[in-house]
């Protein structure tokens, strides 16, 4: 199986129950140095674990190409492919780096966009294997002071969510699950900048594991769309009844400095 992002937070969490269940891991992220921690910690667990490293930005336009040649030319062909790399950014829009919201874009869906294709074309050549897109509760409404990053999030949604059906309509065995976790306590929270804000501190905010463990279960499942966490798909439900204008206030009290 591939992960991308596998070496942090929700994918490294991932990787972890993969890994008990013997399945050989190819994990991919940026810093060479975070990859050979994980690696490291993973293979202390699991003494048998066969795992590949693959160091690449997948925020380059090269990035996700690279990462599908190289994995090629090591002979592996994954029959899950998990697209969980992703970044975010905090502020109102022209508050926001720029650059690393270009990044981001790339990242979180052209990146996305290009190995889902990749290896959607190798399985349905197969007629077997599954893509996991990690999305988020982001993905289901307009988020101000996360402009962007919800909108990424809601591409990833709704593109998931559309191949799922289309390959379910073809009568395919490959699969498609998308993930929607809410505020989950990662590495995310301070490299997007939120380690002010009272968005971790809710009842709804998970921790890594229990938003694998969903997944995963989710994976095996086969299901379309998971809402990590209890009763998060019913209270999704409810808030999309709301006016669009009213979820947003919501959303943005969630985003509140915690002395703002
Ligand atoms: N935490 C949340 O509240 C939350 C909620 C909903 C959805 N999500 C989504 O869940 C996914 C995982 O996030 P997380 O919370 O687990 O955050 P995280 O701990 O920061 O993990 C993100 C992973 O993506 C990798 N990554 C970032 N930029 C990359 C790049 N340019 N090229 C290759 N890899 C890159 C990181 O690798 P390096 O650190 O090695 O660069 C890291 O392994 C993301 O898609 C995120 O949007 C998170």
């Amino acid at each position: 199986m591939l992960i991308t992002g596998g070496s942090s937070g929700i994918g490294f969490e991932l990787s972890k129950l993969f890994a008990a269940d013997g399945h050989h891991l190819l994990i991919a992220a940026k810093p060479q140095k975070e990859l050979d921690l994980a690696s490291t910690k993973l293979q202390e667990q699991y003494p048998n674990l066969a795992i590949s490293t693959y160091q690449v930005d997948l925020a380059e336009p090269q990035g996700s190409l690279r990462l599908y040649n190289a994995v090629k030319k090591d002979n592996h062909k994954p029959d899950i492919v998990i697209n969980n790399a992703g970044i975010g950014t905090y502020g109102t829009l022209l508050d926001t780096d720029e650059t690393r919201e270009l990044n981001m874009l790339s990242l979180n869906i052209v990146n996305l966009y290009k190995l889902t294709r990749l290896y959607l074309k190798d399985m349905t050549e197969q007629d077997k294997g599954q893509i996991m897109n990690i999305a988020s509760i982001a993905a289901f409404q307009p988020t101000p002071m996360m402009a962007t990053y919800a909108a990424t999030k809601a591409f990833v949604h709704s593109f998931s969510r559309a191949i799922s059906f289309e390959l379910e309509e073809a009568g395919s065995n490959v699969r498609v699950t998308t993930i929607c976790p809410p505020a989950t306590r990662t590495p995310f929270q301070q490299s997007a900048g939120m380690q002010d804000t009272n968005t971790f501190d809710s009842i709804f905010t998970l921790n890594p594991d229990r938003v694998a463990s969903d997944a995963y279960k989710a994976l095996w499942k086969k299901q379309d769309l998971v809402l990590p966490g209890t009763g998060m798909k019913t209270l999704s439900a409810l808030v999309n009844l709301m006016p669009t204008g009213l979820r947003m206030k919501l959303a943005r009290q969630l985003l509140l400095k915690k002395n703002g």
